[in-house]
């Protein structure tokens, strides 16, 4: 991958984030207080076409339904890079009292997508600016519904990945357990296999008092959930992180009823594409096991949802180093993977990828994603959007 040119573009990405930054910010707000919820955001995407129209770059909306894909053709022909932000917000009532706060009941952005829209949206700014010195093309693509309904996926349906065919694709996240102008990285596998599963017992109800002529579901039931915490300590390999975790246990209706039935449903995280299937299988063989041990029919519902988020390191190596040229070594550091889950795996499924960690606390506040008092600290905007204009400036400079 090509090396940080020697005509060094640290100020000029600089000065041309400073030159917007206030009006970053104001766009920010204004999309704070009005959060759509996913396969919702019209205004949101409208906003993002106005900002585009305004800047030049021609666009599609109504990719993957709401969502919005921009153009920026560099100089010379290259590869085509994607960059990737997502755009809904939570069904949360925002608390945090900020004069731009929600005026939407109920809808709040507390995972900071209007961080990374606006982000995406400074990255526009500085890319389309500097596009004669890039070679190749930079695909912006503003995603709809990333939390659980699908987003990636219909982008995808709707032919995202083609037209011109994306190369490699970068993605960030906001963390607010880290302080704004630091960054980070996860080598490998990132965040996990997102799988969930439904499983219905059925046995044979009767009086409380004479179990013996009952097929009892919940006593197979319970032990089923305790069978279950088998699979990770057990069968998957200490070396491949999972977690099983049963999130509901539904049946019966009094004291004195064996019921006829009982459902358990549970999701299941992985980081290795081994051990979601030894997970899987087991979950399955543990479950069916419950006819011949305890007499109870069971069906399971596996389903498999988001792959797991596989950092490239042939983006990662010259993306980190990009963000070090533009903030210095210190600026980036290695970071633990998680267990939760991102579709822009879906994308990082197809080509090769790398999620930045944008740090967006705030100096004294100790705020968490998903929290009803979530602050960002509005400087990530403007130094995420150098971090990744230079990181799309290194990967294109063929
Ligand atoms: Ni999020």
């Amino acid at each position: 991958m090509s090396e940080i040119r020697s005509n060094d573009p640290t100020n000029a990405i600089r000065q041309a984030v400073e030159r917007i930054e206030d009006h970053l910010i104001a766009v920010r707000r204004d999309i704070h207080a009005h959060p759509e919820l996913g396969f919702q955001e019209v205004r949101t995407a409208g906003v993002v076409a106005s900002e585009l129209a305004r800047m030049g770059i021609p666009y599609q909306a109504g990719i993957g339904k709401t969502g919005v894909v921009g153009l920026i053709q560099g100089g010379r022909p290259g590869k085509v890079l994607a960059i990737r932000a997502d755009m809904d917000a939570l069904p949360i009532q925002e608390t945090s009292g900020l004069p731009f706060a929600s005026t939407l009941p109920g809808l709040m952005h507390a995972c900071g997508h209007d961080i990374h829209t606006t982000t995406l949206l400074g990255v526009a700014a500085v890319l389309q600016e500097m596009a004669p010195q890039l070679a190749g093309t930079v695909k912006l693509v503003f995603q709809p519904a990333e939390e659980g309904l699908g987003g990636m996926q219909a982008m995808i349906d709707d032919g995202v990945m083609t037209g011109p065919d994306i190369d490699m694709a970068l993605g960030f996240h906001n963390h607010p357990d880290m302080p704004a102008g630091t960054f980070g990285y996860t080598r490998g596998p990132g965040l996990a296999a997102s799988d969930r599963f439904d499983i219905v017992l059925r046995g044979k109800s009767g009086h409380a008092a004479y179990p013996h002529t009952t097929i009892d579901p919940l006593i197979a039931a319970a032990m089923l959930v305790t069978q279950l915490q088998t699979v990770v300590s057990r069968e998957v390999s200490p070396m491949h992180p999972a977690v099983v975790t049963v999130g509901a246990i539904q049946g019966g209706t009094t004291h004195n009823i064996i019921p006829d039935s009982c459902v358990i449903k549970g999701t299941v995280r992985t980081l290795h594409p081994r051990a979601r299937d030894i997970a899987q299988a087991a979950i399955e063989r543990l479950t069916a096991g419950m006819l011949e041990g305890m007499r109870v029919q069971c069906d399971i519902d596996y389903r498999r949802g988001t792959p797991c988020l596989v950092n490239d390191d042939r983006i990662l190596d010259p993306a980190v180093a990009a963000v070090r040229a533009q903030f210095g070594d210190a600026s980036v550091t290695a970071r633990e993977a998680s267990l939760g889950g991102e579709d822009f795996a879906l994308m990082a499924e197809r080509v090769p990828s790398f999620q930045l960690k944008v740090g967006s606390g705030q100096p004294g506040r100790s705020d968490k994603l998903h929290n009803s008092a979530y602050q960002p600290d509005e400087a990530c905007i403007g130094l995420g959007a150098q971090a990744l204009s230079r990181a799309a400036m290194v990967l294109l400079a063929g």
